[in-house]
């Protein structure tokens, strides 16, 4: 039995629920154990020379994102027009400021450089949320269209993390990040069924599902 497979084995028996998170871990460990110099390191569906390459291009992309997070939530606090939201809304701008700073922070520690940038869809992001001319209840349910299922949409994040197995102070960050990314994209979709009821978010699970095919 190849190592891959065995791997493949083991995750596939951590996402049915048949062992835990320590079980996962432990058995991952011992899979790797004097095996991960030299190897490379899948992380969120891209291949990496190593554990630690994965790490800083990573953190440098998150932190690029959560830069343009920041951006996009402030302007779209300025523009508010619901006030049951709008401290909320501020809660998630200071979350993604600090997150830049927290990974601006580690990036340094591991002697790496910040060169990231917005991406296309960070770009789109940033305009939709700052526009005067869409209502907070449409910026809503087009967030809740980006990420429907939080967990989810989440999880190559958290199975990122628990693939750290050399760099426990970034592992152990990225456990704190995905925390409040959840907090946050868990109270966004609240925000969006209170405000427009939970039918209007299936139809635009809907449209942006179509959108893709
Ligand atoms: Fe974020």
């Amino acid at each position: 039995m190849n190592r891959d497979f065995e791997f493949r084995q083991i995750l596939r028996a951590y996402r049915a629920g048949i062992i835990s998170e320590e079980a996962f871990e432990r058995e991952t460990a011992a899979l790797c154990a004097n095996d991960s110099v030299g190897r490379e390191f899948i992380a969120m569906g891209q291949a990496y020379p190593s554990e630690r390459a994965a790490i800083i291009a990573i953190l440098d992309r998150f932190r690029a994102g959560e830069a343009n997070g920041r951006v996009a939530f402030t302007k779209w606090v300025e523009q508010c027009q619901t006030e049951c939201i709008r401290s909320g809304l501020r809660m998630i701008a200071e979350r993604e400021g600090y997150h830049v700073r927290v990974f601006e922070a580690r990036l340094r520690d591991l002697g790496a450089e910040c060169n990231a940038e917005t991406t296309e869809a960070g770009r789109r992001l940033t305009e939709r949320l700052s526009s005067p001319n869409i209502s907070d209840k449409e910026k809503l349910l087009y967030l809740a269209s980006l990420a429907p299922n939080p967990e989810e949409f989440f999880r190559p994040f958290c199975e990122f993390a628990a693939n750290i197995k050399d760099d426990l102070e970034t592992r152990e960050l990225l456990d704190l990040y995905i925390q409040d990314e959840l907090s946050s994209a868990n109270w966004l979709l609240r925000a969006c069924a209170a405000l427009n009821g939970d039918a209007q978010i299936a139809v635009s699970r809907d449209n942006s599902a179509s959108a893709f095919v």
